[in-house]
C-alpha cells in the first residue's frame, strides 16, 4: 500500500496560520481543488449539509471587515476601561482576512431535528449537542480547506473571531439568518 504518513507529516509540519497575503490572485482551479478536497471532510449525523461560499469581491470583503470591526467597537463599548484595551488589540485579529483575494467560508443551515421530533422535554443540552455537531462539522470542512491550501503552496488562517458580527455577515454574504458560519478562511499566496 502507498505510503502516505510522510507526506501528510511534512503537510502538518509545513502548514501555520497565514494572515497576510500577496495581491497575486488565486485561480478558480486552485478553489476548485481545495474544494474538492474540503467535500471529503467527515459530519455528524450524516448529515452533510454545508456548503462553502468562496468569496472574491473586494467590496464585500471590506463590507465584511467593517462589520466586525463595527462589532468588536460595539463589545469594546461595554468593557470596562481596564480590560478594554486587551480585547481591542486581540479584536484585531479578527479582521486579518480582508487582505486576501479569497475567503471561503464553511456553512450551513441551522436546523433541530430533534426539536421538531421529541414529544417533550427538548432539554438546553439536546439542542447545543445538535448545534455544535454542526459546527464541528464545519471545523472538519475547515482543517480541510487548511491542509489542502498548504498542500498547494497557498497560505490561509481558520478565523472565528469574524463570527463574533453575526448575522451581520450573514446579510452580506446573502444568507437567511438561520445560517451558520463555521469559520471565515482567508487564502491567497503569503506575502513575501
Ligand atoms: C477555532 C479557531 C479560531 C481562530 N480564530 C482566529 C482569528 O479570529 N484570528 C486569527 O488571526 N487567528 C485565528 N485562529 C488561528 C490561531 O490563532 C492559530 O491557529 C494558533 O495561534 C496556532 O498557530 P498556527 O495555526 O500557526 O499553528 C483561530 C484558530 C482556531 C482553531
Amino acid at each position: 500500500m502507498e505510503d502516505l504518513y510522510a507526506p501528510l507529516l511534512e503537510l502538518a509540519q509545513r502548514r501555520k496560520s497565514c494572515r497576510h497575503f500577496s495581491a497575486e490572485p488565486v485561480s478558480d482551479e486552485l478553489v476548485g481543488q481545495i474544494l474538492a478536497v474540503a467535500s471529503r471532510a467527515p459530519f455528524a449525523s450524516g448529515r452533510n449539509n454545508w456548503k462553502i461560499a468562496a468569496v472574491r469581491d473586494p467590496q464585500v470583503i471590506a463590507t465584511l471587515s467593517a462589520q466586525v470591526r463595527d462589532s468588536a467597537a460595539a463589545i469594546c463599548a461595554q468593557l470596562d476601561a481596564g480590560i478594554e484595551p486587551f480585547f481591542r488589540r486581540y479584536a484585531e485579529s479578527f479582521t486579518f482576512f480582508e487582505g486576501a483575494p479569497v475567503l471561503l467560508i464553511p456553512y450551513c443551515r441551522e436546523t433541530s431535528t430533534m426539536k421538531s421530533m421529541l414529544r417533550d422535554n427538548v432539554t438546553p443540552e439536546i439542542l447545543a449537542w445538535e448545534h455544535d455537531n454542526l459546527t464541528k462539522s464545519l471545523s472538519c470542512a475547515g482543517m480541510m480547506i487548511l491542509l489542502a491550501a498548504e498542500s498547494l503552496g497557498l497560505g490561509a488562517c481558520y478565523m472565528t473571531g469574524p463570527l463574533l458580527a453575526g448575522t451581520a455577515l450573514n446579510a452580506t454574504l446573502g444568507l437567511r439568518d438561520n445560517f451558520l458560519l463555521g469559520a471565515v478562511i482567508p487564502v491567497g499566496y503569503p506575502a513575501k
